[in-house]
């Protein structure tokens, strides 16, 4: 069978690597997403163990297509009620690139359109519409050419992990930053800092991945109401991961904010998820703090213009956080994920890399910093920062 995991952009290469993990086969990385082939196993373990696609769609056909009548004949030719019942509700989302096609709204409606008349040719019934919770969804991709339907085993997002009680001020996406810490190379036995943690959510992924905890292990999945859906299998492969769970203890993960109300948001999602003992919290400002341990990896997504925060108190805010930085984390490194374009030149420091990546249609940048005393001070005529 053949899959797409589509993903925050940016991400693609530690999804393939997590893809690879658990088996997948013939792994091709697009952009904002992976391809990869698999059997009714892999899909089920790619939804339960990966913390960073935020779907897993079931390519059901690839195929050219002219107009709306090609698309119509393409999701009509399948038996969909071999694949869930009529009782069920539906939902179908499309998303172009280069289509064509005048109205995109109308596609929609001619693939719900052959999905309910071919369950009605052959069921007598066939399934209503929901937008807001609904048990199927089927997703379409129109490129200039090509027609491609698949059918959604996820069901809500993956990065809903089932343990969010609260969303904080701006808070990231779970599996943007379980794939941040991907990226920084963190391993659990290196300590961990996010000194301006909000709602928790580098927190709470760190401490699931020191845990061994799977992601998926707290929530329902679509392909579960699927009619092939394999009871059996499902439970040994559930089994199998939390068998590997570690019990929760203090881990050296530790997080801090100015505010007791963002304190307050990760102390309620970190109890909600059972980990409130594994992470150590404390009220700080950022630019007070002294790091808890002489190494480790720093992770942070300070406020930024777009969302929160007034431009002129981060300009004030940034060089001072370098400041810090250089002063306090000698020894660490430090990675900063950010959307606004000011930090990286007001922070007066000098990346030593600098990955692009996107928090949902905002271009941002993680910036790392390898803190050795003495030595990161940008010169007044560096203009390497962009
Ligand atoms: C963009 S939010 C972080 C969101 C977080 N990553 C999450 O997923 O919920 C930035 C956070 O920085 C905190 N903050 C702002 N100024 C601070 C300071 N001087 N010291 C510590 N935290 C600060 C804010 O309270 C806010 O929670």
């Amino acid at each position: 069978m053949q899959f797409f995991a589509p993903c925050p952009r940016g991400l693609e290469c530690v999804l393939a690597e997590e893809l690879i993990k658990i088996g997948a086969k013939s792994i091709k990385s697009a952009n904002g997403g992976v391809h990869f082939k698999g059997s009714w196993q892999t899909c089920y373990q790619a939804n339960l163990e990966s913390r960073i696609a935020s779907r897993i769609l079931w390519q059901i056909a690839q195929k050219p297509y002219r107009d709306e009548q090609d698309i119509y004949n393409t999701a009509y030719a399948f038996a969909w009620h071999e694949w869930f019942l009529p009782e069920l509700t539906i939902r179908v989302n499309l998303a172009a690139i280069k289509c064509p096609l005048r109205s995109l709204d109308f596609v929609t409606l001619k693939i719900k359109d052959a999905v309910c008349d071919k369950f009605r040719k052959t069921t007598g019934k066939r399934p209503s519409i929901s937008t807001i919770q609904p048990d199927i969804r089927i997703h379409g991709f129109l490129d200039a050419q090509e027609f491609t339907l698949y059918l959604d085993t996820s069901g809500d997002a993956l990065f809903k992990r089932g343990n969010r009680k609260t969303a904080g001020d701006a808070p990231l996406r779970e599996n943007l930053a379980a794939g941040i810490l991907r990226l920084t190379g963190w391993q659990p036995e290196t300590p961990l800092l996010d000194p301006m943690c909000g709602s928790g959510t580098f927190l709470l992924e760190a401490a699931q991945i020191a845990l061994n905890i799977p992601p998926g292990s707290q929530r329902h999945f679509a392909f579960e109401k699927f009619k092939q859906f394999d009871q059996t299998l499902w439970n040994k492969l559930k089994n199998k991961v939390l068998s590997g769970q570690l019990s929760v203890s203090l881990q050296s993960i530790y997080g801090s904010d100015l505010y007791g109300y963002a304190l307050t948001d990760a102390r309620t999602n970190l109890e909600a998820a059972g980990l409130l003992d594994a992470v150590h919290l404390k009220q700080a400002n950022i630019l007070e703090i002294s790091a808890p341990e002489p190494q480790g990896v720093l992770v942070t997504n300070p406020p930024y213009g777009v969302r929160i925060g007034d431009t002129e108190s981060l300009i004030e805010l940034y060089p001072k956080l370098g400041d810090v930085l250089k002063n306090k984390f000698s020894g660490w490194h430090a990675y900063i994920f950010t959307t606004d374009p000011a930090l990286p030149k007001t922070i007066r420091l000098k990346a030593s890399k600098r990955t692009p990546l996107f928090n949902g249609a905002l271009e941002c940048r993680l910036l790392e910093y390898k803190l050795i005393a003495g030595s990161m001070r940008k010169t007044r005529n560096d203009t390497s920062t962009k």
